[in-house]
């Protein structure tokens, strides 16, 4: 990127910022067929390895206990005194902080031991719990509960897990619990809450996790996806398998995926579940995997010898009777690219490197431009550069106002900021408009004021969500969809899922007011109980999302 178009995406950026605030005084210029970025925050004194948006429209991040002195004090002089830390026993740093969106300020928390890649679920009433970690986290849970104020920090609970989780994938569940998959060594699952009646001592072993790891010991944040029917969907480097965690029972395995290349950890691809659509019978479901590195690479890259990423994804029905991968090429390689659902149903691919692997130092070739794929076409179109890296350690996660929240990227062992290393530490957080933020779409883009279900949704419930528009084309045009957010991490966004909610009708009400009708999630398989964003799609164009717990 040259110096002018630098310059004009940053007086872009504060536009944008503005407006924000200032609702369409100033109208910033189109930015069309290729979004835009904006620089958020220079320097929020950790870097955001995990990422989860919170109901309060407030992201919660953190990094690793170990990584040294942050960049941000902890509130009120307080320290952690930790002997087991291995960078500083004593450390008055913070490394978890709360960004507000709105207003685009953040406070600092307090993590008492090492979240470092752990993994992490929303409970149906909005608390995150988070799991594991390293050295004195690895047995832990954490919660955090969203609050107005300023009053609220990490809980945490020694000894809560029943096996260490260090790069374990968690899942939300149809009632309510959480599944906690994998990790190092670690070739079982276990669930949150802990069963009180069984008073289990021991996490379910399940043989595929030790099957499909590698001969490095890898097959780490195994990609997991709940489908419509209950079961799990569970994805490990080239294999994947349909299975009922209530049983342990493996119900069927899928053809492993085309080219032989492991797509986990250290060959970081990453997973979407394409939207479910409750408009039809929804009994299909589909996977896409992209990215990831050659088998080969792990090694190579130890030795200073960087191997070219993947360029394929793969496709797949695992709701079908005999479900096949079908590929697709990217137009350029990726390693520790992240996915996300954009409330257009579309997959956003952002972030990652284009040779190497995940791991300390393994990447090299930052890929700038995120691309953004279209389902039912099945086209890539490539969007605007980044003006940062972001390798390994950094996240992505979508905003209720349809922007993509990035940040993170630290390939080193602790920060390290020196101008000699590739890939410095990052601290900053930046946001990405995809296309369908541009002005030029203000005509066409609805807005909601209200819903007849008050922020709550039942299962099967009818609800009219009122909106207004300028100018209104036809119900054919209008749509309605749920997401839940994610938990981000090493490039796999734990528990996001875009349901397509049954719309009875359009109803006009009043100048350039409608309401739309429309059904709850035909059943918890299809959506957990939780909260979702809620987005009103008219002309392809996304409202900003309202709130509403689906319970
Ligand atoms: C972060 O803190 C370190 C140590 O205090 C300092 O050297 C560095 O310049 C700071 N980096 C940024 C980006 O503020
Ligand atoms: C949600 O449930 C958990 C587990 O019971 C509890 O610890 C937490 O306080 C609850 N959060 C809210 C907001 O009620
Ligand atoms: C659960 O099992 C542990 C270890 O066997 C035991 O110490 C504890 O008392 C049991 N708790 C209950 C409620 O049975
Ligand atoms: C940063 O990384 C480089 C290369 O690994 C290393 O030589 C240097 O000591 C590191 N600096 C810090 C502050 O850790």
């Amino acid at each position: 990127m040259n110096a002018l178009t630098f310059l004009i995406r940053i007086i872009l950026a504060s536009f944008l910022n503005f407006q924000a605030r200032v609702a369409s005084q100033f109208v910033p210029p189109n930015f069309g067929e290729e979004g835009a970025w904006q620089l958020l925050q220079e320097n929020i004194g950790i870097s955001a390895m995990h990422m989860q948006l919170l109901r309060n429209d407030k992201v919660i991040m953190f990094d690793r206990t170990d990584f040294g002195p942050s960049n941000l004090s902890l509130p009120g002089g307080r320290c952690r005194m930790d002997p087991s830390d291995s960078a500083l026993t004593v450390d008055c740093t913070a490394h978890s902080i709360l960004y507000d969106i709105p207003s685009n300020t953040f406070r600092p928390l307090m993590v008492e031991t090492d979240t470092w890649c752990s993994s992490g679920s929303v409970l149906p009433n909005g608390t995150l719990v988070q799991s594991g970690g390293f050295n004195d986290g690895e047995l832990r849970i954490r919660m955090f509960t969203p609050c107005w104020d300023q009053g609220c920090d990490w809980l945490e609970f020694p000894n809560y897990l029943l096996e260490r989780r260090w790069y374990s994938t968690n899942q939300i569940l149809p009632d309510g619990r959480i599944i906690v998959v994998g990790g190092r060594k670690q070739f079982n699952y276990e669930f949150y809450p802990r069963n009180p009646t069984n008073n289990l001592t021991q996490a379910f072993f399940l043989t595929f996790l030790q099957e499909t790891t590698d001969p490095s010991e890898n097959n780490l944040y195994p990609f997991l996806h709940l489908l419509p029917d209950g079961n799990l969907f569970i994805f490990a480097n080239t294999r994947s398998i349909l299975f009922d965690y209530n049983q342990n029972l493996v119900l069927k395995e899928f053809p492993r995926i085309p080219g032989e290349d492991p797509r986990n950890y250290p060959s970081t691809g990453s997973s979407v579940l394409l939207p479910l659509d409750d408009n039809k019978p929804c009994t299909e479901a589909e996977i896409m995997i992209c990215g990831g590195a050659p088998q080969a690479s792990f090694k190579q890259a130890q030795q200073g010898t960087f191997i070219q990423a993947l360029t394929t994804c793969g496709r797949i029905k695992p709701t079908d009777p005999n479900p096949t991968w079908v590929m697709e090429t990217m137009p350029m390689p990726r390693v520790m690219g992240d996915m996300l659902l954009l409330p257009t149903g579309d997959v956003i691919i952002i972030n990652g490197v284009a040779s190497g692997t995940a791991g300390w130092n393994h990447g090299r070739q930052a890929v700038l431009s995120p691309l953004v794929y279209h389902p039912s076409t099945r086209q890539f179109t490539m969007m605007s550069s980044a003006s940062r890296p972001r390798v390994y350690h950094s996240s992505a996660v979508l905003l209720s106002d349809g922007r993509v929240l990035v940040g993170g990227s630290n390939p080193h062992m602790k920060y390290n900021f020196s101008s000699g290393v590739e890939f410095p530490t990052d601290l900053s957080l930046e946001a990405f408009s995809p296309p369908y933020l541009s002005p030029e779409f203000n005509e066409v883009r609805g807005r909601i004021t209200s819903t007849t279900c008050n922020s709550f949704l039942g299962y099967r419930m009818v609800c009219d969500i009122t909106f207004t528009v300028r100018n209104y084309m036809s119900a054919r045009e209008v749509s309605v969809r749920l997401v839940a957010p994610s938990f981000t991490t090493h490039s796999f966004a734990m528990n996001q899922r875009m349901v397509v909610l049954n719309l009875v009708g359009v109803t006009h009400v009043g100048a350039h007011t409608y309401y739309a009708t429309v059904v709850g999630p035909s059943s918890p398989q299809i959506a957990p109980p939780g909260f979702y964003l809620l987005f009103l799609l008219h002309a392809g164009i996304p409202t900003t999302a309202t709130w509403l717990q689906l319970l």
